[in-house]
């Protein structure tokens, strides 16, 4: 057996290759019917132990170690894109109009098939089970849930689960990490105020439910700035308002929705009831009342500080202490990698795709972003280094 980097280096053509034929074909979420296929594919010929589809979109495989008994680790790729139109001008761009693999996820499935293969390869030498989840539709913040729904995190259960995320701001062939939290919680509020319709010459007969709501969203401002530490991030954004229909006419209602972002759980239930506190004490201050429905999207993702080390370890040991960086603080965006992170402990970390163009250091999402395929033997190098560390397993091997 060769050392890892070695191997990943004699499989690095044949990853870009099915980079490329993903970057080619991207789809958006709920409808990765064709990258399914190609990643089943991809392990079928690896001869991965069972491979299931829990939906047509995803696929989910098990590679059992063959060393002895160890935990279960699931490794997670996202496989969608974003209805973004692709404006690289690459060769092997999008031949699907107005789609694109803007946000790296198609990286991301490249490692995981990267990581498989090796993990395969190493079998011999490892112990416990790696469950591979291939998940569609995480942009749209659903696919994570729906996955685990149709049983993705059943028999076996995962001990641990970890992910990467492409990251532009970081040189590729690095590898970033974080204890704690990483990306925070996204929620949204929809709020009723409910008042008096009357004629806009005599208010005094009616009860205003625009003045009212905008007292309210000019209050909803004062929990970042009053009820919460300076030092916790929160952001609270109202983001569509409507009311009545003429200027001389007092509406009965307005309604107004917005969404908080927060980056732990303890704040993130404190928010929302002190949202609801404002919005119904100031509508009946005022006259008026509200109704609000507030509704929990995704968790922030917290990474699991033994996960981390054990993850800054692989790389350290396999990439070199250089290609370690530590990402100085949390994002404000969202992952819906934190639905897993509902059930069993886990670690995201970042992997760096940046080189000297400065096509490779736009933001996310942007139509004109480039991302270094050096990436990918990294990705695929920290990804197997973490399983065969948090499984158990004796990681000199990969080193021989
Ligand atoms: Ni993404």
């Amino acid at each position: 057996m060769s050392d890892i980097r070695t191997f990943v280096d004699s499989i690095f053509d044949e990853l870009v290759a099915i980079r490329r034929d993903i970057h080619a074909h991207p789809e958006t979420g709920m409808r990765e019917t064709r990258t399914a296929a190609l990643i089943r594919s991809e392990l079928e010929k690896m001869g991965v132990d069972e491979i299931q589809q829990p939906l047509p979109t995803a696929v989910v495989a098990l590679i059992h170690g063959k060393k002895g008994a160890g935990k279960c680790v699931a490794l997670r790729a996202d496989i969608d894109a974003l209805p973004v139109h692709e404006e690289t001008g690459l060769p092997f761009a999008s031949v699907n109009e107005g789609v694109m693999h803007a946000c790296g996820h198609d990286l991301h499935t490249t490692v995981l098939i990267g990581a498989a293969r090796l993990l395969k390869e190493y079998q011999n030498d490892l112990c416990g089970t790696i469950k591979l989840i291939f998940q569609p539709a995480e942009e749209v913040m659903t696919g994570a849930a729906k996955t685990i729904t149709n049983g993705a995190l059943e028999t076996p259960k995962p001990d641990f689960i970890l992910a990467c995320h492409t990251w532009p701001d970081m040189p590729a062939g690095s590898i970033g990490v974080r204890k704690g939290t990483m990306l925070g919680a996204s929620d949204s509020f929809k709020v009723k105020v409910i008042g008096k319709g009357g004629h806009a010459a005599h208010p005094q007969k009616g009860i205003d439910p625009v003045v009212i709501a905008a007292h309210i969203i000019t209050q909803l401002q004062t929990i970042v700035s009053r009820r919460v530490a300076a030092i916790d991030p929160v952001v609270v954004t109202v983001g569509h308002l409507e009311a009545g229909t003429a200027a001389n006419i007092i509406p009965n209602e307005a309604y107004f929705e917005g969404t908080v972002r927060t980056q732990s759980n303890e704040t993130r239930n404190h928010v929302a009831e002190i949202l609801k506190q404002l919005a119904i004490g100031t509508a009946r201050a005022m006259g008026g009342d509200a109704e609000v429905s507030y509704t929990f999207g995704v968790g922030p993702t917290i990474s699991e500080d033994h996960l981390v080390d054990e993850i800054s370890e692989a790389v350290t040991e396999l990439l070199g202490n250089d290609k370690l960086l530590q990402v100085p603080s949390p994002s404000m965006g969202s992952e819906d990698f934190a639905r897993y992170l509902e059930h069993i402990p886990g670690a995201i970390f970042r992997l760096g795709t940046h080189n000297d163009t400065p096509e490779s250091k736009l933001a996310l999402h942007n139509a004109s972003l480039l991302f270094d395929e050096k990436a990918i033997p990294a990705g695929v190098a920290a990804m197997v280094g973490a399983a065969f560390k948090i499984t158990g397993s004796d990681m000199s091997v990969l080193l021989k």
